[in-house]
């Protein structure tokens, strides 16, 4: 049973290259919405039997992301598609995995039943934010794997940065992971900050005991979103008097002005992977995502 890839319209270029390493065809979909703004869906092409790949990150307008992955599936699968593979670089509402306060939507255990109803076979995402969750098998009842785009992330920095033997910095606990990762295949040391947030878009910054002066860093995190974690990482840093500092990330979202923020802060550059469309999306994901397909 060969593949087909169906993008979304989060994810189309993704879409078009993941097929392209896999020598796959890429279905033509049509996507539109109606004056009202409920969305239409048309997958083109004969779907009998297909092994059907759905590639759709979750990022900036995730509802309606959705709702069409929702509407993609089901319609792959009442169209008599064998199976579905839902490919979801960046998976929204993991951060609401815990009820933090009475009453609250427990919205990563009510996105993951709807991603299974609607007949996913199984799941790949990356670095996807699971602070509390060990387990993908905690989430899921159906196969999902959690890839890591920090090797891809370390190669393109050896390959296109030149940093004298960087310090790789993780900004909390939960990024020492990454930061772990990316510092043994640059073969080099890492350390990790603590993090105190304040609000949702402030938070404190207090070093271990490290020292940066003189040195290149990278600070490695899985989400760049308002960018002020990065930000406030930067400031401390440059203040212990570290030389160039890259801020590198797997999910460039982005909101607000966090670049125009990190480039404030003193960074000397950022980059972010492909798993979310951005100016700053230069380490591409397409081929690990591939790779795990196969
Ligand atoms: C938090 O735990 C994450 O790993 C990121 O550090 C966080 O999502 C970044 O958010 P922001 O860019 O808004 O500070």
């Amino acid at each position: 049973m060969s593949k087909v890839i169906i993008g979304g319209s989060s994810s189309y270029v993704l879409a078009v290259k993941i097929a392209r390493e896999l020598n796959a065809p890429l279905l033509t979909t049509e996507i539109k919405k109606f004056p009202d703004g409920e969305k239409y869906i048309r997958i083109e092409g004969d779907l009998n039997g297909v092994d059907a790949v759905v590639v759709q990150s979750m990022y900036l307008n995730p509802d309606e992301y959705l709702m069409e992955y929702f509407l993609m599936v089901e319609a792959l699968k009442d169209s008599g598609a064998k199976k579905v593979t839902g490919i979801i670089p960046y998976f929204a509402y993991a951060r609401q995995d815990k009820r933090f306060n009475p009453g609250e939507a427990l919205s990563l255990k009510t996105v993951s039943k709807l991603i299974e109803t609607v007949g996913t076979d199984q799941i790949f995402t990356v670095d996807m934010h699971l602070h509390r969750v060990d387990d993908m098998r905690k989430i899921f009842k159906i196969p999902a794997k959690n890839l890591t785009a920090i090797p891809d992330i370390a190669s393109y920095i050896g390959a296109n940065l030149s940093l004298q033997k960087p310090l790789i910095i993780g900004p909390d606990e939960e990024a020492e992971q990454w930061a772990k990762l990316a510092a043994e295949q640059l073969g080099t040391e890492y350390d990790v900050l603590e993090k105190k947030r304040l609000s949702s878009t402030e938070v404190e910054i207090t070093t271990r005991e490290i020292e940066v002066k003189n040195r290149d860093i990278v600070i490695i995190d899985d989400i760049i979103s308002t960018g002020g974690t990065i930000a406030k990482t930067i400031e401390t840093l440059k203040k212990k008097g570290a030389k160039k500092i890259v801020a590198a990330c797997t999910h460039p979202v982005l909101v607000d002005n966090a670049l125009k923020k990190i480039y404030t802060a003193g960074a000397y550059t950022v980059i972010g992977t492909t798993t979310i469309p951005s100016p700053i999306s230069v380490v591409e994901i397409a081929g690990t995502l591939a790779k795990a397909l196969t």
